[in-house]
């Protein structure tokens, strides 16, 4: 994420202008069909497969929970899951999730009960204007996946590629930890 906001305002233009370009009539041929599990569904897209997972994801599907920071791959706030890796759905293209699992923040709590993840940042506070949150989340998830109980210091490392603006860290981590010692955290 940029700190300047006219150039956050900018860099989110260019990326939506970008993106938006893929439905100019011009560009109708590009279209394909891509089909994929997204939370649990079966998903089906005729759109341009060069797309970016993340605005087809806000703009096409209004799941708005995978959030737009840096578009470059640097801060982590758009990171989703396919399969059990973390990834950054900025630079993911559609075509990259044919056939796969996809998985947002929308998709990890089941009905009303959150995941432990979400339940223990709620409860150790690891958020402050809550930006960072879904991806950091994702990427816990991720972590707790490949090592449901990892020290402290594998969590420092699952994370660091992850950025906080508001320095939420310390809290994050007592979070993660905190998941991870409950009965099946990465489910
Ligand atoms: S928006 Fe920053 S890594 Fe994707
Ligand atoms: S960026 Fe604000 S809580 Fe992380």
């Amino acid at each position: 994420m940029r700190e300047d906001k006219t150039g956050e305002r900018i860099s989110f233009r260019l990326e939506a202008s970008v993106d938006a370009a893929s439905h100019l009539p011009g560009r109708a041929s590009l279209k394909t069909t891509v089909r994929f599990r997204l939370n649990g569904k079966p998903t089906v897209l005729h759109t341009d497969d060069e797309r970016h997972l993340l605005w087809v994801l806000r703009t096409d599907l209004d799941l708005t929970g995978t959030k737009y920071g840096c578009g470059a791959g640097y801060c982590g706030a758009c990171t989703v899951l396919i399969g059990r890796e973390a990834v950054r759905s900025c630079r993911t293209t559609l075509k990259q999730v044919e056939g796969k699992d996809v998985v947002t923040i929308e998709g990890l709590a089941s009905g009303d009960k959150l995941h432990p993840l979400q339940s223990a940042f709620m409860e150790h506070g690891g958020f402050q204007c809550g930006y960072c949150t879904s991806g950091m989340i994702m990427s816990a998830c991720a972590l707790l996946l490949a090592n449901p109980h990892p020290a402290r210091e594998a969590v420092v490392q699952g994370l660091e590629r992850n950025l906080c603006r508001c320095g939420a860290h310390q809290r994050i981590l007592v979070a993660v930890q905190a998941a991870s010692e409950r009965k099946s955290p990465a489910s």
